[in-house]
C-alpha cells in the first residue's frame, strides 16, 4: 500500500499526499468551476466536503497561491470554513466544512416560501458574513440560494462558493468584469462603469425576496431586461399570498436592498440595524426551523406548480463568469454580455488581479 502510494506521488506537488488522508466518496454538487465531493478524514472520521477545481481555471497559479494563503486567514461563523487545501499536478482540492442540510435553495423550494421569522434568522447570519467579507475588502459577487449552505438542524447557514469573489486592493477599487447569476446581479454590474461591495447587498435583497415570496422579484428572462426592471424599481410584490401576509417592514428592507442608487443602498452594517432585522425572534421560530430540518429529506412533487401568468416559481441559476459570459448560461446576449465585450482589457485585469477562487 505504502509503496503504491509513493509511486503515485512521483511528480506530484508535496501537498498531494494529503489526498490519502481522505476517503473521497459521492458527489455533492457541481457548478461552474468544478465538483464537490463528500469525504471523510480517515484518521478522525470527520465529515468534510472537498471542492475539486482544475488548475486550467486559473490564469496565474502563483497569484492564486497568495490568494489562498490570504483566504486561509479569514474566518467567520457564517462563511464556509476551509480546513486545508492540497493540490495535484492539474487540480486544487479545497477541504471544506461539510454542511449536511444542503443548499438554502432546496429548503425554499421544498417549503415554497419561508416565514418572516425564519427568513430574518437566516438574513441576519448572511449579513453578518457579508459584513465580515466587506470589512476585509472582499466582494463575493455570487450570493444566491445555491451558494448558501445549511447545517443539519437548519439553524446555521454559511455563505460558500468564493469562486467569483474579488479581493479589492483598496477600499475604493472598482470591479468591471460582468459576472454573477441571472436574476441576482445588481444592475450596475451591466453598466461597465465600475461596481463594488454594494452588489452583494443587492443579491441579498433577491435572496430575501425569494425566501419570503418563492419567486424572483423581476419577470425578465435575460440580464438586460432584469437590469432595467431593477433600475425602474419594478419589484413584483404581488397582491396575493404570500405577499399579502408579509409586513411592511420586511418589504421596506427588501426595497432598501434592491435600491438601484448604490449611494442609497444599505451597506451590510446598515442593514444589520434595519428595524426588520432588529425585531425579536419568537422562541417558536427555532422549533419550526428544526421541524423543517426533520422533513428536509422527504420528497415533494412540484411538477404541477407551474403557473403561466407568473414568473417561474424558482429556478437554479448558473454562474456567469467573466470567461463564459454570454455563452449558454441563461444570459441571452443582453447588453454588454456577449463574449467579446466581456473580454475587454479591464475585465481581464479584473479577473487576473482580484479573483480569489475557492
Ligand atoms: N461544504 C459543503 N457541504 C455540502 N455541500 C456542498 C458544500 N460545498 C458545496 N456543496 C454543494 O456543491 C455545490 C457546488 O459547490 P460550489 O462551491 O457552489 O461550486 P461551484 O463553483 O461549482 O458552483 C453547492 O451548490 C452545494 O450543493
Ligand atoms: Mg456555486
Amino acid at each position: 500500500m505504502k509503496f503504491t502510494q509513493s509511486i503515485k506521488e512521483i511528480g506530484q506537488p508535496t501537498s498531494h499526499k494529503r489526498k490519502h488522508a481522505y476517503d473521497i466518496q459521492h458527489t455533492l454538487g457541481h457548478g461552474e468551476f468544478g465538483e464537490v465531493k463528500y469525504a471523510e478524514e480517515i484518521a478522525t472520521g470527520e465529515k468534510v466536503a472537498i471542492k475539486v477545481v482544475t488548475k486550467s481555471n486559473y490564469r496565474n497559479l502563483e497569484a492564486q497561491k497568495h490568494r489562498l494563503e490570504r483566504f486561509g486567514t479569514m474566518s467567520h461563523p457564517n462563511l464556509m470554513h476551509m480546513k486545508e487545501w492540497f493540490e495535484s499536478r492539474d487540480r486544487y482540492y479545497f477541504v471544506l466544512q461539510y454542511m449536511s442540510g444542503g443548499e438554502l435553495y432546496d429548503w425554499v423550494e421544498k417549503e415554497s416560501s419561508l416565514s418572516e421569522n425564519v427568513a430574518r434568522h437566516i438574513s441576519k447570519q448572511l449579513l453578518s458574513g457579508i459584513a465580515y467579507l466587506h470589512e476585509h475588502n472582499v466582494v463575493h459577487r455570487d450570493i444566491k440560494l445555491e451558494n448558501i449552505l445549511v447545517s443539519e438542524d437548519h439553524e446555521h447557514v454559511v455563505i460558500g462558493d468564493m469562486g467569483l469573489s474579488a479581493s479589492l486592493r483598496e477600499e475604493e477599487s472598482q470591479l468591471y468584469a460582468v459576472c454573477g447569476s441571472l436574476g441576482y446581479t445588481a444592475p450596475e454590474v451591466h453598466d461597465r462603469t465600475g461596481y463594488s461591495k454594494p452588489v452583494d447587498l443587492w443579491s441579498l435583497g433577491v435572496v430575501v425576496f425569494l425566501m419570503l415570496g418563492g419567486r424572483f422579484p423581476y419577470l425578465g428572462n435575460d440580464a438586460a431586461t432584469v437590469a432595467k426592471e431593477g433600475k425602474d424599481r419594478n419589484i413584483r410584490f404581488t397582491r396575493k399570498a404570500p405577499w399579502t401576509n408579509v409586513s411592511d417592514k420586511a418589504k421596506d428592507f427588501i426595497r432598501q436592498l434592491l435600491e438601484p442608487d448604490v449611494e442609497k443602498r444599505l451597506t451590510a452594517v446598515q442593514a444589520l440595524e434595519h428595524p426588520w432585522i432588529l425585531e425579536e425572534l419568537p422562541e417558536s421560530t427555532i422549533k419550526s426551523i428544526n421541524d423543517a430540518a426533520l422533513h428536509a429529506h422527504e420528497h415533494d412533487d412540484h411538477s404541477n406548480d407551474m403557473d403561466v401568468d407568473h414568473p417561474p416559481p424558482l429556478q437554479r441559476r448558473v454562474t456567469d463568469t467573466p470567461k463564459n459570459a454570454g455563452a449558454a448560461t441563461g444570459y441571452q446576449g443582453g447588453e454588454g454580455l456577449d463574449l467579446q465585450r466581456s473580454e475587454t482589457k479591464t475585465d481581464r485585469q479584473d479577473d487576473e488581479n482580484h479573483r480569489l477562487v475557492v
